[in-house]
């Protein structure tokens, strides 16, 4: 029996996380009208208790392509306001939807929301703890681009602490045998021991850096993330760690691997610089269109559609 929610990377085996892949790709080279068959008569719910662009309307516009009617959830003018609890309103909306897609700022949210919900629950980013819908679109990009998920040479540079997508990443990696793990962070926004430990206890090959130069002659795939401001618990750290990485053409050109991608979940503040947009590095834009059949293929899993 396929398992009904997706709540973190580690809820997927190997196997299943390349399945999702292929059908990622199945529906991307889909007609539309076939596509907008699959979800019909279905509705999915977006609660969404923290801001996003990506996640949210490529989670809608997915279910829409498929047919689906989409019932979102507004954090603001919903009874949460008058004290309604996060399980009650879960319950409410599991009682009205066919998919809860569930972003919050606590850890563990979409997980707790799991125990009341009939359901299938998506893990649209807890806290600082996991976004698996981001790592299967950041693994659909890498495999479109490089061919393969495997023996890569990955950097992941700036919060590596509170960075929900990389500690997603970074679990999914280990089934892919990287060649080697670059972690460029200052100190303070390090990675968590716990993933330090689980890389270990699977013989990975990584360093842990604080300068991205020393490493960015051998990476293949260069994974930027924000400093992100609303995770800090004190602001003055923030101000004293912001734009502490930032790329930009000047100081990357010839200095990296003719082929290395550049990739950030998005958004992006200051640490990628505009005027590489539109080079053959730049993947992020086309990553965060990744989402729309990625995201497609992990609704029809939780709902046990196959994709044909
Ligand atoms: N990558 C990502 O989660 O973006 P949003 O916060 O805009 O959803």
């Amino acid at each position: 029996m396929i398992a009904r929610n997706i709540i973190s990377i580690d809820d997927l085996t190997k196997d299943e996380i390349l399945e999702i892949l292929d059908n990622a790709k199945k529906l991307d080279l889909m007609e539309d009208e076939k596509k907008s068959e699959y979800l019909k008569n279905k509705i999915v719910s977006t609660m969404f208790f923290e801001a996003s662009t990506r996640t949210k309307l490529s989670f809608e516009s997915a279910a829409q392509k498929l047919g689906a009617q989409i019932l979102p959830f507004d954090s603001i003018a919903s009874s949460l306001s008058k004290g309604e609890s996060f399980l009650d309103t879960v319950r409410m909306l599991e009682s009205y939807a066919d998919i809860l897609v569930i972003r919050h700022p606590n850890d563990g949210a979409a997980r707790l929301a799991t125990e009341v919900s009939n359901k299938p629950v998506l893990n649209a980013g807890d806290g600082a703890n996991q976004h698996p819908s981001q790592t299967l679109l950041d693994l659909y990009t890498i495999k479109e681009e490089k061919a393969t998920l495997e023996n890569l040479t990955i950097a992941f540079v700036g919060d590596l602490k509170y960075g929900r997508t990389v500690h997603s990443l970074t679990k999914a990696i280990i089934h892919f045998n990287p060649k080697k793990i670059y972690f460029v962070s200052p100190e303070l926004l390090k990675l968590p021991n716990d993933l330090l430990d689980e890389l270990d206890s699977n013989n990975i090959n990584y360093d842990i850096l604080d300068d991205y130069r020393e490493c960015l002659h051998e990476v293949d795939v260069f994974y930027m993330t924000r400093i992100q401001k609303e995770r800090f618990p004190d602001i003055e750290d923030y101000e004293k760690l912001r734009g502490i990485y930032v790329i930009n053409k000047e100081n990357i050109e010839g200095k990296t691997k003719e082929d290395m991608i550049i990739m950030h979940p998005l958004p992006r503040v200051d640490e990628i610089s505009t005027d590489l947009d539109n080079t053959k590095h730049a993947l992020y834009f086309k990553q965060a269109k990744n989402g729309i059949p990625v995201r497609q293929a992990m609704m029809l899993r939780v709902l046990n559609m196959e994709v044909k």
